[in-house]
């Protein structure tokens, strides 16, 4: 089997490899191809890689490259792990939107947007690349926002699932309170990547009994700490929203708070720094404990899954993706993505049915789908007046005269990465 990561020159990639090392008997990756224009990062980032599988007695073989074409010759699966621009464009996306008294966050608002716009038009690029060397590959899209860039790749027709690591997190952190192995932990996750609501949680698979009530009741306080968010609220919503929703919820308790200190990026940008540097030792042979200040745990175990059930070769029968709707919420369009769970298989993923959910999230969702199918508009057509429109759609912004700022500030912040501007 072989295994192609586009952006393998991530500071991320080591959490990536060491999951396959461990977990080689779900995913027995024969070449693992990393691929990065950035030839000094895939140095760094392709030698410690290699003494994490020498170490762990991994038989494959690790390859880099900065030539997209010869990388995913062949591969049976592709992961799109990449971020146009790097820290610097996302540091200004976590920034300008703040002036306006809005959230200045890398998938969520405006920032969001902007991320968007870079990413879609690259991402398309790559995916047509893929296709035309190899179209039965599987395209694994962890790249950011991945709703949005999930719906561009299958309006295109790509064989793409996206996939993030919230769901995962909360399986792992639900089964520690729960005192039960992560894979006996049945999530009812519903929503848009990074506007989910675990609604409940269910032991052993889809139909066994629903722990949430008794989770919320004996580790309320430490989950509402985790969301920093009120333990009240989540005992009113009766469900477990994703950290992501303290954007909404908290959304102008967040500005304050992001307005007084250095944004996630240049925290972020300083890791990477560090990171790079032990990747540079020779004596380093497995992920650095640094790596786990980042957002991305569990992130290797969620995409050997997806990969392993998507090649058949097994993973488990339910997962947290995202894929089209296709009436699974009747709600939203057919061709909207969502994230929820579905059963995968070698064709793919298959929503599972979902209850009906309640209007206080149902809303949300709406709203945050008509703004992601506007957004897609501006990503792959351009021009300020769409940008405006998928501005004024959030249900964050929503006011013309923010709108209208934002998209100046959009444009002025991304030239060098739109097209059209
Ligand atoms: C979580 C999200 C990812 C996001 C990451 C950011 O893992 O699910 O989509 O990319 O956090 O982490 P960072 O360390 O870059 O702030
Ligand atoms: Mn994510």
């Amino acid at each position: 089997m072989k295994l192609t990561v586009v952006g393998g020159g991530s500071t991320y990639t080591p959490e990536l490899v060491d999951g396959f090392a461990r977990l080689r008997d779900t995913l027995p990756v024969e070449q693992l191809v990393l691929v990065d224009p950035a030839a000094d990062r895939l140095d760094l980032v392709g030698g410690l890689a290699r003494r994490i599988f020498a170490k762990q007695g991994h038989p494959g073989r690790i390859v880099t490259t900065s030539d997209l074409d010869a990388g995913v010759e062949g591969a049976d699966a592709v992961l799109l792990q990449l971020r146009v621009g790097g820290q610097a464009a996302r540091r200004q996306d976590e920034t300008w939107p703040l002036e306006c008294g809005c959230v200045g966050q890398e998938t969520t608002g405006a920032g969001g947007l902007a991320k968007a716009l870079r990413t879609v038009p690259v991402v398309l690029d790559i995916a047509e690349r893929v296709r035309r060397s190899n179209p039965r590959a599987w395209l694994i899209d962890f790249t950011n926002p991945v709703g949005i860039v999930t719906r561009a790749l299958l309006q295109a027709g790509h064989r793409a699932v996206g996939l993030c690591n919230v769901a995962i997190g909360f399986q792992r952190r639900f089964a520690g309170h729960l005192g039960v192995a992560p894979a006996d932990v049945h999530l009812g996750h519903v929503g848009l990547n990074h506007l989910t609501w675990e609604t409940d949680v269910r032991l052993g698979g889809p139909e066994g009994e629903n722990v949430l009530p008794k989770l919320l009741a004996e580790h309320g306080d430490a989950l509402a700490d985790d969301l920093r968010l009120p333990r009240a609220l989540l005992d009113r919503l009766g469900v477990v929203p994703s950290y992501y929703l303290r954007y909404y919820y908290a959304h102008d308790e967040v500005v304050r708070d992001l307005r007084t200190k250095p944004s996630r990026a240049e925290e972020v940008a300083a890791m990477e720094r560090e990171l790079l540097e032990m990747y540079g030792d020779p004596a380093l042979d497995e992920k650095p404990a640094l790596l786990a200040k980042r957002g991305g745990a569990y992130y290797s175990e969620a995409a050997v899954d997806l990969a392993a059930a998507l090649l058949g070769g097994g993973g488990s029968p339910y997962q947290v993706v995202n894929a089209l709707n296709r009436g699974t919420l009747p709600f939203l369009p057919d061709d909207a993505v969502i994230e929820v769970q579905a059963a995968v298989g070698p064709s793919g993923p298959v929503p599972l049915p979902v209850p009906e959910l309640d209007p206080l999230f149902a809303g949300l969702v709406a709203n945050v789908t008509a703004y992601e199918e506007l957004a897609l508009e501006a990503a792959l057509r351009g021009g300020r007046d769409r940008v405006f429109r998928a501005l004024l759609a959030h249900p964050l912004i929503g006011q013309y005269a923010y709108a209208e700022t934002l998209t100046d500030q959009l444009v002025a912040h991304n030239r060098e990465h739109l097209a059209w501007a």
